[in-house]
């Protein structure tokens, strides 16, 4: 089984790929962190995040075992992750990668921008994780707390509208809902209360295959 689950930052989507994928016994691949180990790699090189020929260098030295989980969870890495993400030939050169992932006979989840769309359009179980913009800013604050980044919130929130933005308007797979995806909107919900309703639309899914 194929877990295709997109959505915006701070949506709760990687939350939920990961209880489902431990739920449901499958591995997981966070693409979003793929994207940010090459920025990440992109400003410790001293290199311009916009900078296509430092950006694609980085894609092509990636090894995905050793990415730094913590630092690329820092707020510029983030917002230079949606810069290096909006080229082609970034995006291609991940592309291999991701699919090899998705296809283990095992089955996968993998979390995304384009999982449904591009990567895996032919997963079995589609979601698309959202919540309002300000839910999504008071999330992505009290994490940039907690790492001791405090942000002032209305920056942060006009920050991350503007990365909404840059994502869907892009013209290489931009973030959006396919046809077939179920819409989780996780505003006002707990984690748990998230990964439980994942779990209901996941599980009348497969009832209702063929
Ligand atoms: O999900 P996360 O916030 O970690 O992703 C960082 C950035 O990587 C996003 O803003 C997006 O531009 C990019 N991304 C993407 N396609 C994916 C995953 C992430 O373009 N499948």
């Amino acid at each position: 089984m194929i877990i295709a689950i997109d959505g915006p930052t701070a949506s709760g989507k990687g939350t939920i790929a990961k209880r489902v994928a431990d739920h449901y016994a499958l591995k997981r691949l966070d693409t979003g962190a793929l994207y940010r180990a090459v920025a990440l790699a992109v400003l410790d090189a001293g290199a311009d995040p916009t900078d296509p020929a430092a950006a694609l260098a980085a894609a092509r030295a990636l090894d995905p075992a050793a990415i730094d989980k913590t630092r690329i969870r820092s707020g510029a890495v983030g917002t230079a992750a949606s810069l290096v993400a909006a080229m082609p030939a970034v995006r291609a050169e991940l592309l291999a990668l991701q699919r090899r992932f998705a296809a283990d006979p095992a089955g996968a989840v993998l979390d995304g921008r384009d999982i449904a769309t591009v990567i895996c359009p032919e997963a079995d179980v589609k979601l698309y994780v959202t919540a309002s913009l300000e839910e999504r800013a008071r999330r992505r604050w009290r994490e940039l707390e907690a790492r001791g980044e405090p942000t002032d919130l209305l920056a942060l929130t006009a920050e991350i509208a503007a990365r909404d933005a840059r994502d869907a308007a892009r013209p290489v797979s931009p973030l959006v809902q396919a046809p077939d995806a179920h819409l989780l909107d996780t505003t006002g919900l707990s984690i748990d209360e998230a990964a439980a309703a994942a779990r209901r639309i996941i599980d009348g899914a497969r009832r209702a295959r063929p």
